[in-house]
């Protein structure tokens, strides 16, 4: 595979970016695997065809590489570090500032530096919570208009979004998990534009869902896509890349206008992740 974003060999990589305005962090799975458990979907008899995996990722990345406002850097992975595939979950990044994730579990814990490096030699501002605080990055935090709808509970520590909300001077709107099947937010709901979101309702407790109801024009998927991740979805303007195997929640997209187009992400979902936790917004 060529290097990422640099498809025009007449013009400059920096003109090509300058042209594109969805920026997107990849790490290519050069070592995923699953070695441990920490969350309902890893099991260490169930562990992902790494073939298969290579195969899905560069179908993902071909898919966003051709849309035409993206552009996508790429991190080395680490090999002591299997899920440092899932970029999503590396920080939350608006303009040249992030805001570094601080894992729950101590097997990711070990992705941080490596994300941190990637992060200061792009010159990018950093800011990192409190090392009691746990934060799963865009993994539980995603810009919704001029808010940020925040998960916690199973990852993100509740302490967070107040960390979010003064760093970046927004709002944010805390939304309970309740499920440990869908553990981060990005698991359970997808941002449309800044009035639709699409989510499954049961990963929410009561209050989180009158949140999403009263702020929100909203799409409820079924638990059986739910399931099969039709939440861990990627939207760039009109085209939303999804994991396949969701019809009815393509045909609700689709309704609106959108584009879909369908990615198999089966040996990530052995990992608990899909589409959109491979891919970190830059901006
Ligand atoms: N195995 C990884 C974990 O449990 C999957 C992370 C998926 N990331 C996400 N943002 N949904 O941490």
């Amino acid at each position: 595979m060529n290097q990422a974003g640099h498809r025009n060999g007449n013009q400059t990589p920096s003109a090509v970016e300058g042209a594109k305005n969805r920026r997107l962090l990849m790490c290519a799975p050069s070592s995923y695997d699953l070695k441990y458990e920490i969350n309902p979907w890893m099991r260490l008899e169930n562990r992902p065809n790494i073939s298969l995996a290579v195969e899905q990722w560069n179908e993902l990345y071909k898919t966003l590489y051709d849309l035409p406002n993206v552009y996508i850097e790429l991190i080395p992975q680490n090999e002591n570090c299997p899920d440092m595939v899932f970029t999503a979950n590396a920080g939350l990044v608006t303009g040249n500032r992030v805001l570094l994730s601080n894992f729950r579990h101590p097997e990711r814990q070990l992705e941080i530096a490596d994300f941190q490096r990637w992060f200061e030699t792009h010159h990018y501002e950093i800011a990192a919570p409190h090392t009691s605080v746990k934060f799963e990055g865009e993994g539980d935090a995603l810009f919704a208009g001029h808010v940020i709808l925040a998960g916690y509970l199973k990852r993100s520590d509740i302490g967070a979004h107040r960390w979010i909300s003064e760093n970046l001077e927004i709002p944010v709107l805390s939304l309970e998990l309740v499920d440990s099947r869908w553990y981060h937010l990005d698991t359970c709901l997808f941002v449309l534009n800044s009035n639709l979101i699409a989510y499954y309702p049961g990963a929410f407790d009561p209050y989180a869902r009158v949140v999403l109801e009263n702020n929100y024009e909203t799409i409820q998927i079924s638990e059986v896509e739910a399931l099969r991740f039709a939440c861990n979805s990627i939207v760039i303007d009109q085209d939303v890349v999804m994991p396949s195997g969701c019809p009815e929640t393509q045909a609700s997209i689709e309704a609106k206008g959108y584009h879909v187009h369908p990615v198999e992400m089966s040996e990530f979902l052995k990992s608990g992740g899909a589409a959109k936790c491979l891919t970190l917004l830059l901006n």
